[in-house]
């Protein structure tokens, strides 16, 4: 049984993004992908992560088809198995950091993991309010927050696109160790070659499918 299981999906706008793409992933596993703006890799991204039901196919995550299962299963699924990173990161300004983790600790009955925090360089920053952080201590924060609630897939769109590239592979070089450790897929979107070749699976999104790059 696969961790994610992608069969004929398909899915237009005015033109097709997506059409019969199968695949499928485990854990430990990275996989990223490339393609030109509005390929439609922030829909795809959508698709597998329980936002946008595909037109055809199905999405399995666990072995259960997410477009199938009750409501209910599927804000359980989002809340504790799915983390999602965005390029802006939604963390709540105006509060501090322990402020942001506690919330996602409070939604996923999982505890703040201090270890973590360590790991990702920010645990002297905790008291600190968000906007007194800087972008790249910000986007260790997002992610920490989403770690927090230990999902098993992480969808990732972007994620490192507001750093440098330093900062950029800094931040990506943990969340690999962190993945690779805890057995955890990662998909992540990229315009970057280089951070793309990190994965164990790259593709580029091209006329409708994924085109494996390595
Ligand atoms: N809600 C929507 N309604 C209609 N068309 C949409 C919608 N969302 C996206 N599209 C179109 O679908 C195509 C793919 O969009 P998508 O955002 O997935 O591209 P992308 O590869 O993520 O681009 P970028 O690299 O710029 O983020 C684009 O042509 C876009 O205009
Ligand atoms: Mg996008």
């Amino acid at each position: 049984m696969s961790l994610l299981e992608v069969k004929g999906i398909s899915f237009s706008y005015e033109k097709p993004i997506i059409e019969n793409l199968s695949f499928s992933a485990n854990g430990g596993e990275s996989i990223s992908i490339m393609g030109v703006s509005g390929s439609g890799k922030s829909t795809l991204l959508h698709i597998l992560s329980s936002f946008l039901k595909p037109q055809k196919g199905s999405v399995n995550i666990f072995n259960k088809d997410i477009y199938a299962i009750p409501y209910a299963e599927i804000l359980a699924l989002r809340r504790k198995e799915i983390g999602i990173i965005f390029q802006s990161h939604y963390l709540f300004l105006g509060f501090s950091a322990r402020e942001n983790l506690e919330v996602a600790s409070l939604l996923s009955e999982e505890r703040i993991d201090d270890s973590l925090l360590e790991f990702f360089g920010i645990f002297e920053n905790l008291p600190k309010n968000v906007s007194a952080l800087s972008g790249g201590q910000q986007q260790r924060l997002s992610i920490a927050r989403i770690l927090t609630k230990k999902p098993h897939i992480i969808f990732a769109d972007e994620p490192t696109g507001n750093l440098d590239r330093e900062n950029a592979f800094k931040v990506m070089g943990l969340l690999f160790e962190y993945i690779h450790q805890t057995s955890t897929l990662l998909i992540y979107v990229t315009h970057d070659p280089l951070l793309a070749q990190k994965a164990t699976r790259s593709y580029q999104l091209e006329n409708a499918t994924l085109k494996p790059l390595h």
